[in-house]
């Protein structure tokens, strides 16, 4: 450990902390099966679908799944245990689950011992009826069971089928130390709450994950501090609705908020980025802006779903805010950090939208000028207040229209905003080489915008460049490496 945490509160919890295992953190080397280190190793698969927070939830599987002997492997062909952590927020989502299914069943043909698992939120939804309905699933584990898994696969291994889908108010699985199976080495998301209690009239979050709970902060800040210990250089703080994170220090009562948080982990190194999602309008503070203004290594970019720019809509569904609140909220952000960038969630055709109410989400993308969307069709969920309390009326085709509609309406906003950022000089995290080819780096900037410039030799991932901008699209910025402005 170096000089640098001497005065860190959370060396203690860090020398507490019985679960950390230093070989585990940081990249995970996958060994292919028959390699002479774990030729008797039982191997794990997993696929993760949905939010950030399964995707965190599977490092946290992947974690406890080692602890009792399991090696990760990236070929399920080759694989004793295979892993679907899944998602139920819209049917698409739960299809494309069904999909995944019926490829592990061929696989299950060819190799009958293999055992199959459903995690997460569709587990949770679907509970034990998901077994009668697909007869070849071995596990069934809810988002707050994971620890249960070495049991049940034990179970599973007998021949037992294997169910736990109990929702818990307390677990944060706070003491285990995810293994990073997917990471780039740079950019890690850390689970900072669990849950969700805000009711939105169509979200199934709230039935497939529980109660709202918040972890310890100082189990937080020592995993931001490991994390960039080993190299990392940005964290994603998750939850549902970060902003009303809350977390009382059982020791000594006292409270520690998201802005307080925050600042917790901005103080660990200022070479460390911290960014968070997601956001909820009616929850975001004058404090969080604030403290977001005051470190540099707070990224400056918030993700503040809208979902409809319609009070009466927005009633419906439950946000408990209205359209002039979304826009004082907006307002805000830009008068305490101007140059921060907004993203949204907006749903198209919710129950008994009409063709004005549509035009309001469109206006209040135009009001807010987002750098980005993620769109949806209104998709009705079973279980949740509004499957129970209103039709989905509105017919598929004006629902494809209307999303049409906000899709072009976003692109043309973000292409216009990025074109803005032509000949400005941004701070670029690198992540790695770009997707497309190998001569370029790829990385964002505190705007969470994606910047593409060719390598230099002198530089790799994890390290910050300027780069100064030439071209934009809706979608990246491209430019050249420069000296510090
Ligand atoms: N907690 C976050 C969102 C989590 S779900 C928040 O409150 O903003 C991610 C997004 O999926 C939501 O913001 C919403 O836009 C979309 N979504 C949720 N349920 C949906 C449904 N039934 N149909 C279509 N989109 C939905
Ligand atoms: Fe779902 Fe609303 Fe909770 Fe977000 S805040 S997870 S949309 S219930
Ligand atoms: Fe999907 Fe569950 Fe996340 S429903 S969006 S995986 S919380």
């Amino acid at each position: 450990m170096s000089e640098l945490y001497n005065d860190n509160p959370t060396l203690d919890f860090l020398k507490q902390q019985k679960n950390i295992d230093e070989d585990k953190q940081g990249n995970v080397f996958f060994q292919e099966k028959g390699s002479s280190k774990d030729k008797n190793a039982k191997h794990f698969y997993i696929e993760s679908y949905g939010c950030q927070m399964n995707f965190s939830d599977s490092e946290i599987v992947a974690s406890i799944l080692m602890d009792t002997g399991y090696s990760p492997t990236r070929n399920m062909e080759e694989s004793d245990l295979i892993l679907i952590n899944t998602c139920s927020i819209r049917e698409k989502a739960e299809d494309t689950v069904r999909k995944r299914l019926r490829v592990f069943d061929k696989i299950k043909a060819k190799r009958p011992g293999t055992l199959v698992g459903v995690l997460g939120c569709m587990a949770e939804r679907l509970k034990k009826k998901l077994l009668d309905q697909e007869k070849l699933v071995d596990l069934v584990v809810g988002p707050d069971a994971y620890r249960d898994l070495p049991k049940l696969v034990a179970g599973a291994e007998e021949g037992d089928k294997g169910v736990n889908v109990l929702l818990s108010r307390e677990e944060t699985y706070a003491d285990i130390n995810p293994v990073r199976i997917q990471s780039n080495g740079v950019t890690a998301f850390i689970s900072i709450m669990r849950g969700c209690d805000n009711m939105c009239s169509f979200c199934v979050v709230p039935f497939t994950r529980g109660r709202e709970r918040s972890r310890d902060a100082f189990s937080i800040v020592a995993e931001a501090t490991q994390l960039f210990e080993k190299g990392f250089r940005e964290v994603t703080l998750l939850g549902q609705n970060v902003d009303s994170y809350k977390w009382e220090n059982p020791e000594d009562k006292s409270v520690v908020n998201f802005a307080q948080l925050m600042e917790m982990v901005a103080l660990i190194h200022p070479d460390l980025r911290i960014r968070f999602s997601t956001s909820h309008p009616k929850d975001i503070t004058d404090e969080v802006l604030h403290t977001m203004a005051k470190y540099e290594n707070i990224c400056k970019y918030i993700h503040l779903p809208v979902q409809s720019g319609n009070s009466r809509v927005l009633k419906l569904m439950n946000r408990t805010y209205d359209r002039e609140w979304y826009k004082e909220r907006v307002d805000s952000i830009y008068r305490i950090i101007p140059d921060c960038a907004i993203s949204s969630d907006v749903i198209a055709g919710f129950c008994s939208e009409t063709e004005e109410e549509h035009q309001d989400s469109l206006s209040i993308i135009e009001y807010a000028q987002y750098t980005m969307s993620y769109m949806f069709i209104y998709s009705e969920r079973p279980g949740t207040l509004a499957a129970r309390k209103y039709d989905d009326d509105i017919p598929e085709a004006v629902k494809k229209r209307r999303l049409q509609e906000i899709i072009r309406l976003q692109n043309q906003i973000s292409y216009k905003r990025n074109q803005t950022d032509i000949g400005k000089t941004f701070k670029v995290l690198i992540e790695g080489t770009s997707k497309r080819s190998d001569q370029d780096f790829k990385g964002r900037n505190t705007q969470n915008k994606m910047v593409i410039f060719p390598v230099d030799e002198r530089y790799k991932a994890g390290d910050y460049v300027y780069v100064k901008v030439y071209e934009a699209s809706s979608a990246t910025l491209k430019g050249n490496m420069v000296e510090k402005p």
